[in-house]
């Protein structure tokens, strides 16, 4: 089996190598493929999938730009499409594990599973722009919900992020050069705007398929948004789990940053991820909060972005 994973693996750094690349933030290379940057091992992963995934109508895809969200749309959708008891007990598979061991992320599972890089849950997460993501994905019918936040808090919450998650031997990158990055559309899985444009047409096009949420509607309006998610997936919640203290309310508040963020396995526990044997849960939560960017970034930056998304955003009205 070894064997036969390094040949798919040998093949694909073959086509990789050929591939535009550039320094990455993290990673040593990053390549340009199909309009988009990825690390070699991301990529790796991708073309695995692209080869042969296989996703099944009843599927649910979590899709989100990194830094946007991820975390707290997997353990929402993960209680809602498991309906699990939102309790402090044991039974709660949240209060024992990282959302990210409970739902998989594709190109990551794909990379070490390459023989057969489906995971056994149907909730699944990635972060591959739409153009590229598997035919099926497409075909079956899977429904896809796709999570985007405002580019600056993306830039800042990602510059944090790659920072803690890098081996002491690396050099940290700056938050100038993450932002110069940034903006030319050279970072992980970027161009950020391409990425947020081609969910959303596929929202406009096949709008039973294919859910945009944003970040700052959830924040502002969580209830309202979840009653929508619940509808999308096709298991709208009662009047019952709507009213008062019902469901919707004890989803929201299990989910919040607050909760989640002070959990005992979110603050000392670990899990293995994208090369990395041991990530910590805790570098997922930093302050969940919208508009932290203001602090970070210079006014030239702000302005820079946000002409940027202006000018990508417009036509769309994906920008209020
Ligand atoms: P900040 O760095 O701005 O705090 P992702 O989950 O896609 O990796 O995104 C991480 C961002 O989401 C971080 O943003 C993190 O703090 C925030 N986050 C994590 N859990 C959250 C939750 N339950 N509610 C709201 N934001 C959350």
């Amino acid at each position: 089996k070894e064997d036969e994973n390094n040949q798919i693996l040998q093949k694909n750094l073959l086509m990789v190598s050929e591939l535009p690349s550039e320094k990455g933030w993290l990673s040593e290379n990053i390549h340009l493929y199909q309009g988009f940057w990825y690390s070699t091992g991301v990529l790796n992963g991708l073309l695995i999938l692209q080869q042969c995934f296989q996703a099944q109508p009843s599927d649910i895809l979590l899709a989100t730009y990194p830094k946007s969200g991820t975390t707290w749309l997997k353990a929402l959708l993960f209680i809602l499409t498991n309906r699990t008891c939102i309790d402090n007990s044991e039974k709660n598979p949240l209060m024992t594990t990282s959302p990210h061991e409970l739902v998989s992320m594709l190109e990551s599972y794909a990379a070490k599973n390459p023989m057969n890089p489906r995971p056994s849950n149907s909730l699944m997460h990635t972060h591959i722009p739409y153009t590229s993501l598997p035919e099926s994905t497409k075909s079956s019918g899977c429904r896809i919900i796709y999570v985007y936040r405002d580019p600056k808090d993306v830039l800042v919450s990602c510059w944090h992020f790659v920072n803690k998650l890098k081996p002491n031997e690396i050099p940290q990158i700056s938050l100038v050069e993450a932002f110069e990055r940034f903006s030319r559309g050279v970072s992980p899985y970027g161009p950020y705007w391409d990425h947020v444009l081609g969910y959303w047409k596929a929202s406009v096009e096949f709008p039973e398929r294919v859910l945009l949420l944003r970040y700052e509607d959830m924040k502002r309006d969580p209830c309202f948004h979840i009653k929508r998610l619940a509808e999308f997936l096709g298991h709208p919640f009662t009047t019952e789990e709507e009213a008062g203290e019902g469901l919707v309310s004890k989803l929201v508040d299990f989910c919040s940053f607050e909760k989640l963020s002070n959990l005992e396995v979110n603050k000392k526990g670990s899990h293995s991820g994208f090369g990395f044997p041991v990530i910590e849960n805790k570098i997922f939560f930093r302050q969940g909060q919208v508009g932290d960017s203001k602090n970070h970034l210079a006014r030239e930056m702000i302005d820079h972005l946000d002409q940027i998304t202006e000018e990508k955003f417009k036509e769309f009205h994906l920008i209020n």
